[in-house]
């Protein structure tokens, strides 16, 4: 594997996904790898399919790994599990993805990585101001970026709304659930982005997840003041956020120890004229 590509994996409720990513375009250079979710979804049987799908493209240890978790992740450790085994919570998943895989991975929620995704490399590439991202699937996942920083861990998806997690409602899940069609839905989806324009104003929206390969079905007919319009890297915004938030992280590490290098040799000199002034 070539230098400018990372690895990026998506846990999702229902599949494992992974695929090498160019880090200057943000395309696939191969295809895509799917396993589904093994049930009970455990810290175990997740981190085990990961290292599967990770094997799959025999990344060298230089490679940045990044993997996107469907509940918050801080600071390496996972604290919310909505919908993945709830023995989730509090298992360090940076270390448990390292102990099968034998490679060290970045980790990140699954919103932010394809929050991150879409304004490296898609919808919101580049752009200024507020942009609110949000990935329909088991769940509704969340992210905002407000020029180019990210906001980690927005956890918007679980919005009470009328007295109920939003998610249980709007998410592409709640279509098998109440057995809505798709007007039923959009009239959720409505309710759902009113609530969070009224409360965030942002400038755009950008909806992914697998539902917005469907996207001329439900978003033209939302009303909303700011436009709402499908991830451009659809649902393997994920991915590609992930991979690229692994390239980022491996290079600010990369500084930071040539910045510490740097320091201690400055030291160790400063200390060399010290002693022999002595
Ligand atoms: C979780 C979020 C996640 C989203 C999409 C929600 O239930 O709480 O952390 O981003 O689902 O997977």
């Amino acid at each position: 594997m070539t230098k400018n590509i990372a690895i990026g994996v998506d846990i999702g409720g229902t599949g494992i996904k992974a695929a090498p990513v160019n880090l200057k375009n943000g395309k696939f250079t191969d295809d895509r790898y799917r396993i589904p979710t093994p049930q009970p979804s455990t810290p175990d049987a997740i981190a085990r399919t990961v290292a599967k799908v990770i094997a799959k493209f025999n990344p060298s240890k230089k490679v940045p790994i990044g993997v996107a978790f469907p509940g918050v992740v801080q600071h390496g450790i996972v604290k919310t599990a909505a919908n993945v085994d709830d023995s989730w919570i509090g298992t360090d998943l940076r270390a448990i993805i390292r102990d099968y895989a034998g490679h060290d991975v970045h980790v990140l929620n699954d919103a932010d990585a394809a929050g991150y995704g879409e304004y490296k490399f898609g919808a919101a590439n580049g752009r200024s101001g507020s942009i609110f991202m949000t990935t329909l699937g088991t769940g509704i996942g969340t992210a905002m970026i407000v020029d180019g920083t990210l906001v980690p861990n927005l956890e918007l998806g679980h919005l009470i709304i009328d007295g109920h997690d939003a998610e249980d409602r709007a998410a592409e899940s709640a279509r098998d659930r109440y057995g809505y069609d798709w007007d039923q839905w959009i009239e959720q989806l409505q309710t759902y982005y009113s609530e969070i324009e009224r409360l965030f104003w942002p400038d755009l929206f950008i909806v992914g997840g697998g539902v917005s390969k469907s996207h001329h079905m439900f978003l033209p007919k939302l009303r909303l003041r700011a436009p709402i319009v499908p991830a451009e890297l659809l649902n393997g915004a994920g991915i590609v956020g992930a991979a690229a938030a692994a390239a980022a992280e491996a290079k600010r590490e990369r500084e930071e120890e040539k910045a510490a290098e740097k320091a201690s040799k400055k030291q160790e000199k400063a200390a060399e004229k010290a002693s022999s002034k002595a």
